[in-house]
């Protein structure tokens, strides 16, 4: 073991997408588009839209029951939930709701934002909990509904993002799976992606104004994100990979969050991992923000590609702007 503390493994996954998939010839009929572009630029085919009866704490639900089922425990097991959004049911919180649907009345249940880094940070979060002894048993969900916030009429994001859910539990653990992390933190380029709050000046009493407004969609310079992806993500996998004292040539697995094939092949030819290695499942969900790095995750572990004791170099980076890498070996 190379960290102080106990020992911390990942011993389950789930994941959740809506039925409904929005393809890019549904695309051409909303914006000026074409399948041909989107699928050169990006990779992605299809995205999973959430409807006006579905909800962010059902997908997130759905995602952790498979998870915990996995694991082998039971909800009441559960010492603290996290859930990695940006997209919640309700701005106060939805953890907690998940927390009552899952039957989970023992687990300290909270929100927290880091855009498409939220399901990485989340790692790290739970990690400190269980590496000091506080909690044993912790479920971390990434999910969100970026339809929500998806300007509609803007070709340069709605081609991009889709709607999905994904959760691992993380136990302590007699040998260490958690290897090493690097997370960052960057707000001088906030403006490059945003779903911000514009506020409209409402007057109370004379002298007394309040703010009220409403979140604006997504707006994106994308260059600025693909630049930044490409030229940081793949220096936070090598801090990450030093910390855990690992080489590139024994990451068995590259899980990056899964926003363009094109910046998937970019960070792996950087790092000089093999196109084999890259788990990709972009084309069919596009980016779901906080949930697809383990939206990925669980469909390679059930698909038995991802073997247990197989080496992770996970990685996400978004708006704040936020990146980070955790290095992790599955099961116990
Ligand atoms: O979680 C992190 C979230 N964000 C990202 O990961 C985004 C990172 N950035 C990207 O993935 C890419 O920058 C995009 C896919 C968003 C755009 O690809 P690009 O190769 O950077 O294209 P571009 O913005 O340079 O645009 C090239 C051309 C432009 O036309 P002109 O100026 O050359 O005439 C655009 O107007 O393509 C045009 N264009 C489109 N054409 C057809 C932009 N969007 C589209 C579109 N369909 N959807």
């Amino acid at each position: 073991m190379n960290q102080l503390g106990l020992g911390i493994a990942i011993t389950g996954s789930g994941s959740a997408t809506p039925e409904v998939a929005l393809d890019n010839h549904q695309l051409e009929r909303m914006v000026e588009t074409s399948d041909e572009w989107i699928t050169a630029r990006t990779g992605i085919r299809e995205r999973h839209l959430v409807d006006a009866q579905g909800c962010l704490s059902a997908i997130a639900s759905t995602a952790a029951q498979k998870a915990i089922a996995m694991a082998g425990i039971a909800p009441t097991d559960l010492d603290l939930i996290i859930l990695a959004t940006s997209t919640p049911d309700d701005l106060f919180g939805t953890a907690t709701q998940i927390q009552h649907l899952l039957g989970a009345p023992q687990a300290v249940s909270f929100d927290m934002t880091a855009a498409c880094s939220g399901f990485v940070f989340g790692m790290v979060t739970a990690a400190q909990f269980i590496r000091t002894g506080v909690y044993q048993n912790v479920l971390l969900i990434g999910a969100d509904i970026l339809s929500r916030w998806v300007d509609w009429t803007d070709r340069g994001t709605c081609i991009l993002f889709g709607d999905g859910a994904g959760a691992i539990v993380m136990q302590v653990n007699e040998s260490d799976r958690f290897l090493g992390f690097e997370l960052r933190s960057d707000g001088t380029l906030n403006k490059s992606l945003q779903l911000a709050f514009k506020a409209q000046t409402r007057e109370l009493v004379e002298g007394v104004t309040v703010s009220q407004g409403n979140y604006q969609p997504i707006s994106m310079n994308g260059k600025e994100i693909y630049r930044f992806a490409v030229q940081k993500v793949p220096e936070v996998i090598e801090k990450a990979l030093f910390r855990a004292n690992l080489s590139t040539d024994e990451v068995d697995w590259l899980l990056l969050h899964q926003a363009n094939q094109r910046i998937l092949d970019a960070v792996a030819q950087r790092l000089n991992i093999p196109a084999e290695k890259v788990l990709s499942n972009l084309a069919h969900y596009g980016n779901t923000s906080a949930a697809s790095i383990p939206l990925a995750l669980d469909e390679a572990v059930r698909a038995g590609q991802i073997q247990s004791g197989d080496v992770i170099a996970a990685a996400g980076f978004g708006a704040g702007l936020t990146w980070g890498a955790t290095i992790f070996q599955w099961g116990r």
